[in-house]
C-alpha cells in the first residue's frame, strides 16, 4: 500500500484495509527501532492550541527514526500574532519541513491547510471535529489488549459533544460490527451525523446516560473529558463537570476483563485509585502513540510501504 504524500486529515478518508495496515506498520514500529529511517527528514509541528501527548509524541516518533523536527506550541509568538492567515502560514513552512502536523481549534482548519501545503499534512486535532492519529492508536492499543476489533461492546463516556477523539473512534469502529453504548447527558450526546452514519451502516447503538444501567456488558470503556474549551457558555460548562467520576466503586458493576480507555488530558474523570488496577488501559493508549505516529511519518514520507 502506497501513502507517500497522502494527508491525514480525518479518519473517513481511511478504508479498513487501509487502517489494518498502518496498525500492523505500527506494530513493526513497536518491535524494530529503526534509528536512520527518516535521516534528513523534518517534521513540522504546529500548535495553535495546546498539547502534550500529541506534540511531543510526534516529536519523539520523528526523532528517533533519526528524522528532526522544529515548530511551535503556542502561535502567539508566531507571525499568526501579527495577521498572517493559515493560508499563508502553510505556504512558508512547506518550504522547511517534509511533513507537516497541525492542530488548530477550527473544524476543518487542517483540511484548509492540506489545500494550502504541498508537503504532506497530518491534522493532530481540529477543535470538536477529528482526531485521526489518536483513532490510530486508541485502535492500536485495543487490538492489543483484546487481541481483536470485532465484536466489541464499546462504552464511550463523557462529552461525546464536543470529544474529537470519540467522533473519529466511532467511525473507525465501525468497520469492525461493534455495539456502542453512548452514556452521556442530552445535551452532551453523540451529533446526530454520527448516529445516521452508524444507521446507514447498520451498527447496533444505544443511548444512555447512566453507566451502571450498562457498565456490566462492557469490553471497553472510553472515558473522555468534558471539554471545558469548547463550550460556548462557561456557566454550561459548569452544569456537566465532574458528571461521571470512576472510581474502585464501579468495580463490581463491570466485566473481569472491561479496559478504561481515556485520551487523557484527564481532569477528574478516573480517579487514581484505578491506575494500578488490570482495568487502566490510558497511559498504555499514551504511550502506544509513539508506535504509531512513527509508522505514520515514515508512510506519509514514502519509507514504508
Ligand atoms: N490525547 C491528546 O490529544 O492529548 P494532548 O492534548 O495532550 O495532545
Amino acid at each position: 500500500m502506497n501513502f507517500k504524500n497522502r494527508d491525514v486529515i480525518s479518519i473517513h478518508d481511511f478504508s479498513k484495509q487501509e487502517l489494518l495496515f498502518i496498525l500492523k506498520a505500527s506494530k513493526s514500529m513497536e518491535k524494530k527501532p529503526n534509528p536512520n529511517l527518516l535521516n534528513g527528514k523534518i517534521l513540522a509541528t504546529l500548535f495553535f492550541e495546546p498539547s502534550t501527548r500529541t506534540r511531543l509524541s510526534f516529536v519523539s516518533a520523528m526523532e528517533q527514526l533519526g528524522g528532526k523536527a522544529i515548530g511551535f506550541a503556542n502561535a502567539s509568538i508566531t507571525s499568526v500574532k501579527k495577521g498572517e492567515t493559515l493560508w499563508d502560514t502553510m505556504k512558508m513552512v512547506e518550504n522547511y519541513a517534509d511533513v507537516i502536523a497541525i492542530r488548530h481549534p477550527l473544524e476543518g482548519s487542517a483540511r484548509l491547510a492540506a489545500e494550502a501545503s504541498s508537503k504532506p499534512v497530518i491534522n493532530a486535532g481540529d477543535g470538536a471535529n477529528q482526531h485521526p492519529t489518536q483513532t490510530m492508536l486508541d485502535l492500536y492499543t485495543i487490538q492489543k489488549a483484546k487481541g481483536k476489533l470485532e465484536n466489541l461492546h464499546i462504552g464511550m463516556l463523557g462529552d461525546l459533544k464536543y470529544g474529537r477523539t470519540v467522533h473519529s473512534l466511532t467511525t473507525a469502529l465501525s468497520h469492525f460490527n461493534p455495539t456502542f453504548y453512548f452514556i452521556a447527558p442530552e445535551a452532551l450526546q453523540m451529533p446526530q451525523s454520527y448516529l445516521d452514519e452508524l444507521k446507514e451502516k447498520r451498527i447496533k447503538f444505544f443511548i444512555e446516560s447512566n453507566l451502571l444501567k450498562v457498565s456490566k456488558k462492557l469490553d471497553i470503556l472510553y472515558a473522555t473529558r468534558i471539554q471545558k474549551e469548547r463550550f460556548p457558555d462557561p456557566i454550561e460548562y459548569e452544569k456537566y463537570r465532574g458528571i461521571y467520576k470512576l472510581d474502585t466503586s464501579l468495580l463490581p458493576h463491570i466485566k473481569k476483563e472491561l479496559k478504561i480507555m481515556h485520551p487523557l488530558p484527564r481532569v477528574d474523570e478516573i480517579d487514581k485509585s484505578l491506575d494500578k488496577t488490570e482495568h487502566a488501559l490510558y497511559f498504555q493508549q499514551a504511550a502506544n502513540g509513539v508506535h504509531v505516529r512513527k509508522a505514520l511519518l515514515g508512510l506519509v514520507l514514502g519509507k514504508i510501504r
